[in-house]
């Protein structure tokens, strides 16, 4: 495997880091335009090691230029996940409108004294942007109670009771500290004993509220790893109240953001109003280390937004990709209703698209199919629907290098969510990787492969005879 032969599952329009390693999406902000994603790196080797906060921006949530590191390892540790806010009215006294980053210290060496305090939160503001930071004299601000599993603060401004509040990974819960500056934080609550997946540790958490017809409801979003629903990493949600110091939530399910195998750490911008915007690493931490690469390794989910919805009696949560996407996206094939009888041939939308497109369709009445994408190296990829099952799957088995690890998983499924006689599929292709959004979003999968050749066919197949309504592509660039 040269270098350049591993390139090519560089994708087209996903995030990755220029060189080097990446995990969790971090400190995901808007401000002035421009959005900005930091990210956990490890600039010197494309495996986990000393981790930085890299950094990328864009105006389009699509187009991603890399930046300087923000933030390099110190004296407290090495700087893992967290977020940033803009401290509008300089409760922190940095500066009205500072941008504010709040992240874990991970310390090595307190780590080989098994002492158990080597993660604590800290700060670091920028004046200019995000160019150039400075970290807080008084770090940390919040010291290590006791906890081996003490991170990734997720802050956001709460009106009703009028302070920042910080969700924070604490082992198999979360728990959440108040604070009027940022810099002094109170315990809150904690939530999470007894419910939901607790296969592997809490992380990357994330509180959201959301307007909905019957008035404010919270989504708590907390990936979890190993434990997920195809195996190693994955993100749950749990949809509740919260009064400004305790999270409640009734919901007796497990739910999955995403089913997929590779969509993990997900967490959202903050000061984008009312929309949820979300952007998960696109990989799995029981294989992430041994995926094929050369120079860098991992990238990200597009952006997705994310709704909530009912379904009967209870709330889901959505997920689509945001519409910035449609922006850059060129109609390849315009709205039109196809009839499968057996197998229909879809090649001539796809063909010449070098594995980067957007394509959707529904059906009136949904009945088992399945999407074939194959190439000239005859790597297959196959999704589709099992209504009897009341799933779908995604089977990655036969695409290019699929061995590379026992854990890479061949065939992750996903249950259907909804009652709905009809169903709609979306499905956005890219080198490495597939996003399947299925159902107005309550069911998805993200799933990398590694083939080297684009898919150049696409069939459909349906036991019965089916129409393929609205049926359209998109090019992404
Ligand atoms: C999640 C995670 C976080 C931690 C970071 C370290 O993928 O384990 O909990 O802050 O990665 O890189």
């Amino acid at each position: 495997n040269t270098i350049d032969s591993l390139e090519t599952y560089r994708p087209a329009y996903h995030f990755t880091p220029k060189k080097g390693w990446m995990n969790d999406p971090n400190g995901l902000v808007y401000l002035d335009g421009e959005y900005h994603l930091f990210f956990q790196h490890n600039p010197d080797k494309t495996t986990w090691g000393p981790m930085h906060w890299g950094h990328a921006t864009s105006t389009d949530l699509v187009h991603w230029e890399e930046q300087e590191i923000a933030l390099f390892p110190d004296s407290l540790g090495t700087i893992f996940s967290g977020s940033a806010v803009i401290d509008k009215d300089n409760t922190a006294g940095f500066g009205a409108n500072a941008l504010i980053a709040i992240y874990t210290n991970h310390s090595h060496e307190i780590e080989e004294q098994k002492t158990g305090l080597h993660q604590t939160q800290s700060i670091a503001y920028s004046l200019d942007k995000g160019k150039t930071w400075t970290k807080y004299e008084g770090n940390p601000v919040l010291p290590n109670p006791g906890i081996w599993d003490f991170r990734d603060p997720k802050v956001m401004w709460h009106d009703d009771s009028g302070q920042w509040i910080m969700t924070l990974a604490t082992k198999q819960t979360i728990t959440f500290y108040g604070s009027k500056n940022l810099k002094e934080w109170n315990r809150l609550s904690e939530f999470g004993e007894g419910v939901g997946a607790h296969g592997g540790v809490w992380e990357c958490p994330d509180l959201l509220p959301f307007q909905t017809s019957e008035g404010k409801k919270w989504v708590l979003l907390v990936s979890i790893n190993p434990g997920g629903p195809n195996t190693g990493s994955a993100t749950q949600y749990f949809v509740g109240d919260f009064d400004g110091r305790t999270f409640t939530s009734s919901q007796k399910e497990i739910l999955w953001m995403d089913f997929g195998p590779d969509n993990y750490a997900g967490v959202t911008f903050s000061n984008t109003g009312d929309r949820k915007l979300l952007i998960g690493w696109m990989s799995n931490w029981e294989y992430a280390n041994n995926v094929p690469a050369s120079t860098w390794r991992s990238g990200n989910t597009v952006v997705r937004e994310l709704g909530l919805t009912k379904e009967g009696n209870a709330w889901l949560l959505t997920s689509t990709p945001a519409k910035e996407i449609d922006k850059v996206s060129k109609k390849e094939v315009d709205p039109k209703s196809v009839k499968v009888e057996n197998e229909v041939d879809l090649s001539s939308a796809i063909a010449t698209l070098l594995n980067t497109f957007d394509a959707s369709f529904k059906q009136a009445k949904a009945v088992d199919f399945t999407v074939t994408l194959s190439n000239e190296d005859g790597d297959v990829l196959v999704f589709g629907l099992e209504k009897d099952k009341g799933q779908y799957f995604i089977d990655r088995s036969k695409t290019g290098d699929a061995n590379f690890s026992e854990k890479f998983i061949h065939r992750p499924v996903a249950p259907r969510l909804t009652k709905n006689e009809g169903l709609d599929i979306r499905f956005l292709l890219d080198k490495n990787s597939i996003e399947l959004f299925a159902d107005g979003g309550k069911t998805n999968m993200s799933a990398l492969f590694f083939t080297k050749k684009p898919f150049t066919k696409m069939t459909v197949n349906t036991v019965e005879t089916s129409i393929l309504e609205d049926f359209q592509v998109k090019s992404v660039y």
